[in-house]
């Protein structure tokens, strides 16, 4: 399979079973399962969820735990696409100097605030253990993803 193939794919299997599940974390959890299993170059997948003001807690994840569980806006790759409601990619976290490292086998991560009524109310951010992984392709996948989830929040 072509990875646009695997893409379609896994997209049909994500809307047949998010638009039955009720229960967020379970959705949420279900999606990070399936995109760390299914897309080679994605080693890490999670979702921060707006707490408060201003700051991302960790919701559900697939993947090495990480010390990251709280993120103020700003701060990290996570702080600034929250800040700025803009997916944030970054093809090699060395030259990015506000980072927040989780491991050092992570070499790249994108990062797509989920949007409701104009502000962010979560993200999705995937880590890749290879440089410059990330196309158009996975920005559009991505997006349609974090389309999907807008119903929980
Ligand atoms: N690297 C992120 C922190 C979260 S972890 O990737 C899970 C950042 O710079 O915001």
């Amino acid at each position: 399979m072509t990875q646009k193939e695997i893409f379609d794919s896994t997209l049909s299997l994500l809307r047949e079973k998010i638009s039955l599940e009720k229960d967020m974390n379970a959705g949420l959890q279900f999606i990070c399962d399936e995109l760390k299993e299914k897309i080679d170059h994605y080693d890490w997948v999670g979702f921060y969820l707006v707490d408060g003001e201003k700051e991302l807690v960790l919701g559900p994840f697939a993947g090495e735990p990480t010390v990251h569980t709280r993120i103020k806006f700003g701060s990290g790759i996570c702080g600034q696409a929250a800040e700025t409601k803009r997916i944030f990619v970054v093809q090699d976290v060395s030259k990015e100097l506000n980072y927040l490292s989780c491991s050092p086998t992570v070499k790249s991560e994108i990062v797509l605030p989920i949007m409701k009524s104009g502000e962010v109310v979560g993200e999705l951010d995937i880590d890749s253990h290879k440089i410059a992984p990330f196309t158009d392709d996975d920005k559009e996948f991505l997006v349609r993803v974090c389309s999907m989830v807008a119903k929980f929040f």
